[in-house]
């Protein structure tokens, strides 16, 4: 009988006997907290959840005032809308992200400037970025994506240089820091997801960072069909000013529930024990998998000086597993470990989901536009090799077990590694 599991030998791990940690993560105090919500009869429209989760992500994140939105979508949008972001302006994003970092800047006329990673991260390449910056640029969305920090360092020089803003995509990093400043706090604006995979989740929902007064009042009034901040949380249904003549602002509604709201503070209390774990965790097998042939660790940048993981990833190189190719090597570990084991993200020049062509009625603005926010005219080839031959990514729930079940992940490795040979 085959040594293999998808060759129909016994798997590493038991799922049924010994089931992996589950997402989200909930009890008594989300159940009271909805329910408290749902009695108050102030479901939604800046009622008092809302108002204290915005307190606690703000004191959490360390920026002067954090926002709640409907979703890690629009957050963005909103962002680049605060920042004056529009036709004829070119942002700069990262070609391996989910497709909403892209998405978000053609929602608001802008063209994306899809840019290439570096190897050991994942992240956004900061010499790329340089390369990129033309008279129109006006910003640049780095992202944290999976475990990984972009080198902030290097893209604020950038944007100072260049004059740019810098909003930063933190739909993976709640909690992560970059020489002890969390993520969301070193760029003009921070961006977050809560949805559900999420490393905090309300289900759907979003938040917005920021320690600049001029933009957090025009994010405010943004999410908030125009109006300006309410001085009080009022849970009312319809206050706050509309402006004054001459600063009216167009937009829409972008705003969250009370029992979003009621979730994020419940989530938030758990996080930071849960990143510790996740961290503890994601360092150790790091240290097993740097002894394997055919296997990198993610770089792990001394500056991170708290790590966050939405994906524990790790690289693998087929030439070390006699040719074996990634997919049927993560179909493999899959078989093995009895969890989804996926690749990265589609590069954004060949995504299913990032298709600005096929939207003419909304981005056919010129031709002149239209050409430029064609994505197959960009040049990604780290992206479309880590894409193809290299990610083997995991929830980050696989970290969140003990050693034994993170050690798990290491010895299916080394069972296909001495197994290759079957798969071929
Ligand atoms: C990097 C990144 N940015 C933005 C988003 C969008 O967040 P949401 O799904 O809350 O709209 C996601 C969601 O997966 C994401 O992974």
């Amino acid at each position: 009988m085959s040594k293999l599991a998808i060759k129909g030998g016994k798997p590493l791990r038991d799922v049924k006997k010994n089931p992996w940690p589950t997402w989200p993560v909930w009890d008594q105090n989300e159940e009271k907290s909805l329910l408290d919500v749902l009695s108050s009869g102030i479901w939604s429209y800046n009622g008092p959840k809302e108002a204290e989760f915005n307190k606690a992500f703000t004191a959490f994140i360390g920026s002067d005032y954090a926002l709640s939105v409907a979703n890690g979508t629009v957050s963005l949008q909103l962002a680049l809308e605060a920042c004056d972001v529009g036709l004829g302006d070119e942002i700069i994003v990262p070609g391996l992200t989910w497709q909403a970092t892209a998405g978000a800047v053609l929602d608001v006329n802008a063209v994306p400037v899809l840019v290439d990673v570096t190897p050991e991260t994942w992240c956004i390449d900061p010499a790329r970025v340089e390369q990129a910056v033309t008279p129109r640029t006006k910003a640049i969305i780095p992202v944290h994506l999976y475990g990984c920090f972009a080198d902030m360092d290097a893209i604020m020089e950038i944007a100072h240089r260049h004059n740019l803003r810098v909003i930063e995509d933190c739909a993976h990093k709640h909690g992560g820091q970059w020489k002890d400043k969390k993520a969301g706090s070193i760029g003009d604006a921070g961006s977050f997801s809560f949805q559900l995979s999420k490393l905090m989740t309300a289900g759907e929902g979003g938040a917005l960072t920021t320690s600049d007064s001029k933009l957090f009042e025009k994010l405010d009034a943004l999410r908030n069909c125009g109006r300006r901040p309410e001085r009080e949380p009022s849970g009312d249904k319809g206050a706050g000013h509309y402006g004054s003549e001459g600063d009216f602002i167009q937009s829409g509604n972008y705003r969250i529930t009370d029992f979003q709201a009621a979730l994020l503070i419940e989530s938030l209390k758990r996080l930071p024990e849960q990143n510790r774990l996740r961290d503890d965790n994601a360092r150790y097998v790091n240290s097993l998998l740097a002894e394997l042939p055919g296997i990198r660790p993610m770089k792990r940048d001394p500056r991170e000086t708290m790590g966050a993981y939405y994906n524990f990833s790790f690289r693998y190189d087929k030439d070390e597993f006699k040719g074996l190719e990634v997919t049927a090597f993560r179909e493999a570990m899959a078989a093995e470990l009895g969890c989804d084991v996926e690749a990265s993200y589609e590069p954004l020049d060949a995504c299913a989901l990032y298709t600005p062509q096929t939207k003419a009625c909304r981005y056919q603005l010129s031709e002149e536009h239209w050409r430029q926010i064609d994505p197959s005219r960009f040049d990604l080839p780290v992206c479309h090799r880590i894409y193809s031959e290299e990610s083997v990514c995991f929830h980050h729930t696989v970290l969140m077990g003990t050693r034994a079940d993170i050690e798990m992940v290491v010895k299916a490795i080394e069972r296909i590694y001495d197994n290759a040979g079957e798969l071929l």
